[in-house]
């Protein structure tokens, strides 16, 4: 059985195309999440609504207990790494994270920046080996071949990979390093593009994510249909 992790980050609560001033970001990843449950009814699903529910910002309570050794863990740094262990718990569980994120001034949200922030803890997501300076840290969720689905939506165009404004998206590359960083290494990337343009331009970036998720959830669920999933690439997708 193969469990997913479904994150949605959108502020914006409906669905666009059926709410009025509904989220693209939330149309694709729904799309992907009911696509694979159709086709494999017994796999399971933890589904965070991110953008309207956001994880709590880590403060000084939450580092000076992350960064103690656990034995030595007073019960209130226990309390201060509830919600983290929450959350690692749920992506530790995970075969599939599938987050649905807006584009917000050239980056990620600040509710999705919150769980990155919540999720990448010492000693449960990343180890640290001193002798291994100048990178001493050690991807502990590389335990097994998890894949990452980023899917997005952006106001402008170009700035997928290769495009002229790709220079200015610090959202995918932000996130990839972070998953990387932590183990997870199977990343496919999908972006509608021209939210803000619309028309003929939104609508065929519309259809062409449409086709690459449809195409997507195929290839993922032959790979983990197999003994041997870590064979599938991970080659990434954009629109053109
Ligand atoms: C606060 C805010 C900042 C945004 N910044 C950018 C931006 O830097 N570049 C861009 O192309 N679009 C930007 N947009 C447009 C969004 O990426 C676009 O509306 C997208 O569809 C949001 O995802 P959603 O439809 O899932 O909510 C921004 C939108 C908002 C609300």
């Amino acid at each position: 059985m193969t469990h997913l992790l479904h994150l949605d980050a959108s502020a914006r609560p409906g669905l666009a195309g059926k709410d009025a001033h509904g989220s693209h970001s939330r149309n694709l990843s729904q799309r992907f999440v009911s696509q694979w449950l159709t086709r494999r009814p017994h796999d399971s699903l933890t589904y965070r609504d991110i953008g309207q529910n956001r994880p709590s910002y880590i403060n000084h309570d939450w580092i000076a207990s992350a960064f103690t050794p656990d034995e030595r863990r007073e019960p209130w740094m226990q309390d201060a790494l509830a919600e983290s262990d929450q959350l690692v718990d749920e992506l530790i569980a995970s075969d599939v994270l599938v987050i649905g994120t807006p584009f917000y001034n050239f980056g990620m949200p600040a509710q999705l920046k919150a769980w990155v922030d919540q999720v990448v803890r010492l000693n449960r997501t990343v180890g640290i080996d001193e002798t291994r300076l100048p990178d001493p840290y050690l991807p502990l969720l590389g335990d097994r071949p998890r894949h990452a689905v980023i899917l997005t939506a952006r106001g402008g165009i170009g700035f997928g990979p290769g495009g002229e404004m790709a220079h200015m998206n610090h959202l995918e590359p932000n996130l990839v390093t972070a998953l990387n960083f932590i183990g997870i290494t199977r990343i496919h990337q999908i972006a509608i593009e021209g939210q803000e343009t619309g028309g003929e331009v939104l609508a065929a970036s519309v259809t062409q994510a449409q086709q690459q998720v449809d195409a997507l959830v195929a290839e993922l669920q032959s790979a983990v249909a197999e003994t041997a999933p870590a064979l599938v690439s991970s080659a990434q997708t954009e629109p053109a």
